[in-house]
């Protein structure tokens, strides 16, 4: 029986397609996957027995991946299952900063016991009055697959659409989604330059650690209404504050509050409601089972964030051999030949991603008895830069 720990809630929609020989447990000694959402794993020693970890969501900066790749974990994220789930909340997020809703019903709730509410809300909701988003000017920094969406629901509500995205990769992939008179930018400061809203839509690292900051709101217009539905520490909180206090920027929606930004005038926080949602929770989970279950039984690796991916569809009759790696070039040619000397090579692939590479080797052997792991792993003891070797029977 195949074990998996979920460290977060996870959807049962997505467990419920886990396959007959594999079963949920609590106890971490000896699993074979991790299924995680928000739980922090960067203090969570692995057992030697974990194979995989898969975040159900986009986000990874709450897993060590460089640790884990060392130490031969892949690690998976979900990339655009909870993206529609994460578009319509900024959506939702930008009606919520252009017109005041939430203090508008915070009103009512305060006086809902006025017998005559319904008179005192007309003088009242002067108070609460906004903008339109019609006719003004979306700026999309990332148009990765919620980027994308976001692109395409600010469209269809009239806005203007421009966006920063470095990666020409990233764009013709979601070329489809996008509409046909978005305005693609060559500079982030030309984005900041033209928008009245800005939606973040980068993952968090180290270089997008804090780049809404002074500098880059002094780049953007009066007014401007900065939406975060990204990560906390994309925008540097001393700097909105001051930003939202020289009414430089006229809200700050973040799905991510800390304390600081919790308590600060002129910002919209939302508790990282981005994709809790049944239908992204259903979707995170069953893809994360989906790849994980795919890694497990055929070695195939679809969307890890640590290792390449590569696939050598389901293994059929031959043993298959995985093998986690280093990125030196020469490493699959010494495995391979390695091998060879045990049997027959059937088929065989093999990726460098960054510093780490994985090879799939399916083998039938030939003489002797050659096909477990401990017996394949002395063989190819003496090759440097195998990281873990994994025999699928
Ligand atoms: C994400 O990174 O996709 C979200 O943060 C997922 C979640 O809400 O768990």
């Amino acid at each position: 029986m195949r074990k998996i720990l979920c460290l977060n809630k996870i959807s049962p929609v997505g467990l419920k397609t886990l396959p007959v020989d594999y079963e949920v447990t609590t106890d971490v000694n000896e699993v074979d996957a991790i299924l995680v959402r928000s739980a922090v794993m960067h203090e969570m020693k692995l057992p030697e027995s974990v194979l995989a970890v898969a975040r159900a969501g986009a986000g990874v900066n709450n897993i060590p991946l460089d640790d884990y790749a060392k130490a031969g974990v892949v690690v998976f994220n979900t990339p655009g299952a909870n993206a529609n789930a994460v578009k319509e909340l900024t959506i939702a997020g930008m009606l919520m900063a252009a017109r005041d809703i939430h203090g508008g019903m915070k009103w009512v709730e305060a006086n809902k016991e006025d017998v005559e509410i319904n008179k005192s809300m007309e003088k009242a909701k002067s108070t609460f009055a906004g903008t339109e988003i019609l006719g003004k000017t979306l700026g999309i920094f990332g148009l990765g697959a919620v980027g994308s969406l976001v692109a395409q629901g600010a469209h269809g509500m009239g806005m203007k659409v421009v966006a920063y995205e470095p990666s020409q990769a990233t764009i013709e992939k979601n070329r489809d989604m996008l509409p046909n008179d978005i305005n693609i930018v060559a500079s982030a400061d030309e984005l900041y330059a033209v928008s009245d809203y800005i939606s973040l839509n980068v993952p968090l690292l180290p270089a997008t650690k804090g780049m809404i900051n002074r500098e880059s709101i002094a780049k953007m217009k009066e007014g401007v209404i900065i939406v975060n539905l990204a990560r906390d520490a994309i925008v540097n909180d001393e700097d909105i504050r001051e930003a939202l206090k020289a009414g430089k920027v006229r809200k700050y929606v973040t799905d991510f509050p800390n304390h600081t930004t919790a308590n600060m005038e002129g910002v919209v926080a939302i508790p990282h409601l981005g994709a809790s949602t049944e239908e992204a929770e259903n979707n995170c989970a069953t893809m994360a089972v989906r790849q994980i279950v795919d890694f497990i039984n055929n070695g195939n690796i679809v969307n890890s964030v640590n290792y390449p991916n590569i696939e050598l569809g389901v293994k059929t009759d031959a043993h298959r051999i995985v093998v986690l790696h280093d990125a030196n070039e020469g490493i699959s040619g010494q495995i391979i030949k390695v091998v060879e000397t045990r049997g027959l090579v059937k088929q065989i692939a093999s990726k460098i991603k960054g510093k780490y590479g994985v090879t799939l080797i399916d083998f039938v052997k030939t003489s002797g008895d050659c096909t477990d792991g401990v017996c394949l792993g002395e063989s190819l003891a003496g090759i440097t830069g195998v990281i873990t070797l994994r025999v699928i029977h």
